[in-house]
Order: structure tokens, then sequence, then C-alpha cells
């Protein structure tokens, strides 16, 4: 029977960081992998989750089963960060936890195709998983482009994919630090596209992977709060993987925005039967780590400061590349205004063999950097690589 398969080609980026472990060049630049990276170049658990951690050792009394819910403290906890003050909206909010923003992004897709949705609109270049949930679902992903040659959101594409959904189809919007490019909507294009959804109905599905990498907690969930404040009905994905760095730990969340409580009582039933059809319940550590943060004021602070340094940092390398103005064809003042982790660089596959081959720099064959890959002792050297390859 297996032998009907077809073979799959290898995730691209978990292919790279082999060929990376692999290089023995002292000098090499990882610009590739998605994760947090320190001055030194590391990704440590934060101090914050260690302490939660510690507690956690100290005092869970029991591991046994929750729910397809899983944490709901977890959950909740969560909810004024992403919503506000009137964390609820009024009692129209419900969510669970899921195995990382993944799972988060699965279980929408899954629910918003049992609800009859057979098409959504999504901005690409996107985060590659998007595609393959939708595919694997058999949702039809209709393409629009996320963002202009300049460096900035193409505003007009995205306020005609929502003009042209239906009730029952859906947009995809990312929250904040948009994967792959950076480039996310600023305010005031938020607020066109909150009445764009307000006047055509679609369907607003939003992931938001990366809440307080970007401008900061409140400014990074204040894109998605206005849309939030138009719509009768939503899907919001959650990842707690970047910003408190639990990548392994598979944390997320899940949310529902519904118009009555009968109907989200309704809706969510849903979701946890399908959670339970799926994966049956979420890993709990991680959640419960970010549980006791988030209900004790001083491990809260210390997670904010955590996070406050990771984005100062971010924002000093974009600077840096900023400053360096043209290296080579490629553009880097755009990387300023940009957000988060990554940027798109406009270089061929060729040239990003070439960096590889001859520089010992990694990065995707798409040209998205991993930004926090580049620290002030490799900068220049990046740089400097840059303008070669593509001078
Ligand atoms: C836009 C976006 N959504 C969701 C995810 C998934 O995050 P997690 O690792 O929590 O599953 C990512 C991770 O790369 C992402 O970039």
């Amino acid at each position: 029977m297996l032998d009907r398969l077809e073979p799959q080609s290898p995730d691209a980026l978990l292919a790279l960081i082999k060929l990376h472990a692999a290089d023995p060049r002292g000098d090499k630049i990882d610009l590739g992998v998605g994760v947090y990276r320190t001055e030194e170049g590391a990704t440590p658990v934060f101090a914050a989750i260690k302490a939660a951690e510690q507690r956690l050792v100290e005092e869970q009394d029991s591991k046994s089963y929750l729910g397809p819910e899983g944490d709901t403290g977890f959950v909740n906890a969560l909810m004024p960060w992403i919503f506000g003050e009137d964390a609820t909206m009024g009692g129209r909010i419900a969510g669970m936890q899921t195995p990382g923003g993944t799972g988060a992004v699965r279980l929408a897709a899954a629910l918003a195709q049992k609800a009859g949705m057979t098409r959504l609109y999504m901005g690409v270049p996107s985060w590659p998983n998007h595609a393959q949930i939708f595919a694997d679902l058999e949702l039809e992903a209709v393409p629009f482009d996320h963002a202009n040659a300049d460096g900035t959101a193409d505003l007009d594409a995205v306020l005609r994919a929502i003009r042209a959904a239906s009730p029952d189809e859906g947009v995809l919007l990312h929250g904040c630090c948009h994967n792959p490019t950076g480039i996310d909507y600023r305010p005031q294009e938020w607020e066109r596209i909150a009445e764009a959804f307000e006047a055509s109905g679609a369907f607003p599905i939003i992931d938001i992977a990366y809440q307080g990498l970007g401008r900061g907690l409140e400014e990074d969930a204040s894109g998605l709060r206005k849309v939030l404040s138009k719509v009768p009905e939503a899907f919001i994905a959650y990842s707690c993987d970047k910003n408190f760095g639990m990548y392994r730990d598979r944390v997320g969340a899940f949310y529902i925005l519904c118009d009555g409580t009968e109907m989200l009582d309704k809706a969510f039933s849903n979701a946890n039967a399908l959670a339970r059809a799926s994966w049956s319940m979420p890993p709990d550590h991680g959640a419960a780590a970010v549980r006791l943060i988030l209900r004790d004021n001083e491990l809260t602070q210390m997670w904010q400061d955590e996070l406050d340094e990771m984005r100062a940092r971010m924002r000093q390398v974009r600077d840096r590349l900023a400053e360096a103005g043209m290296a080579g064809s490629v553009d880097l003042a755009p990387l300023a205004a940009q957000n988060g982790l990554f940027s798109m660089l406009p270089v061929t596959k060729e040239q990003v063999v070439k960096l590889r081959e001859e520089h010992a720099i990694y990065m995707a064959g798409s040209g998205r950097i991993n930004v926090a890959g580049l620290t002030t002792g490799n900068i220049d050297r990046f740089i400097d690589a840059l303008a070669a390859v593509t001078g």
C-alpha cells in the first residue's frame, strides 16, 4: 500500500539548517532558521521561563489529563494582552490552547471549512506552512500581493481581496511582524482594512505569531483589535513560541469571536471536537509556564524586559542595515521601517547560492533573512558580501 505514496521534498529551511551545521567555516552566518538570536548568536531560555519552570517543578501536583481546550488559565491570562482591557469583548471571545501557532492556524482552517468555507484570500509571500495547511484541507487559497517593490505594504491589493470575498470566504492577515517580509500595515492602513471588512462581511482570520517583537506588545496588537471592533465574527491564531522563546514546547492559542454567546458556544464546541480528533489535547508544560508568568507581576515584568531587549536589538540591526543604504543592487534602507525577525531581500536564487558557497552566509532561497542572525561582529561582513554578490 505504501508504495503508492509519492516522495515529498524535505522542508527547504530544515535542509538549510543541516547544510549550515555541516559547514566547517568558522565565520559562517546563519540567517535562515526563524528563531531569535542574541548578540552572541544564542537562543537562550528566557529567565522568566526558567523561573516559572522552577515553580512548576516545585508546585505542580498532578499531570492528569486536562481537556482539548488545554490550560484555560493560560488561555484567559493571555487575552488582555491580545484583545485589550475588555478582553472578551463583552463575552464575545472564547479560546483554547493549541500545539503552537501552527496548531491554531490548522484549527482555524479546519473550523472554517467545517462551517462551509471553501475559499480564502491570502497575501503572498506568506509563511509557507499557511499554503500547506490550506492545501491539506483542500481549502482554495487565492493569492494577492502583500507588498510593493519599494518595501511597503500593498494596501490596494488587500482592500481588493477583502471587497472581493463573500461572508463565507476568509481573508488571512498577519497581525504583526509579517513573515517573511517584515512589512506590516501602518495604523491608518489597519483602519482602512477594518472598514473594508465591515463593509464586505468577509471573514477575518488573523495569525499573530510575534506580538511584542515588532513595535511593542500594545502596538503589535492594535491592528487586530481594530478589525475585531468592526466585525461580527473572526478567528485569531496566536503563538507564544517566539515572544516567550518556547519554540519546541509548542505553545499557542486559538480564539473565536462571535456575535452572541449561543453562537460562540456552538462554534467553540466544534473547535473542541476538532481538537479532540486531531491532537486530543495540547502539550501542557509551556502553557503552564506562560500562565505562571502572566499571573505574577514580578515574572511578567521580567518577561517584558526580556522582550524589550530582543526588540531593541533587532531594531539596532535594522537601523545599521538601513544606514548602509545600497549594498550592490540591494537597497537596505526600507528595512528600518519593517518589523520583527524577517525581511526579504531582492536577490536571485543564484545570488543566494553564491552567498552561501563563497561567503558562508546562509539564507532562504526566497531571499528571506532573519535579522537576529546579524550581530555587531558579522553585520559589516554581511553587507560587504551582499554588495560583492549583487554589485
Ligand atoms: C506567521 C506565522 N504563523 C504561525 C507560525 C507558527 O508558530 P509555532 O512555531 O508556534 O507553531 C509561524 C512560525 O514560524 C509564523 O511565522
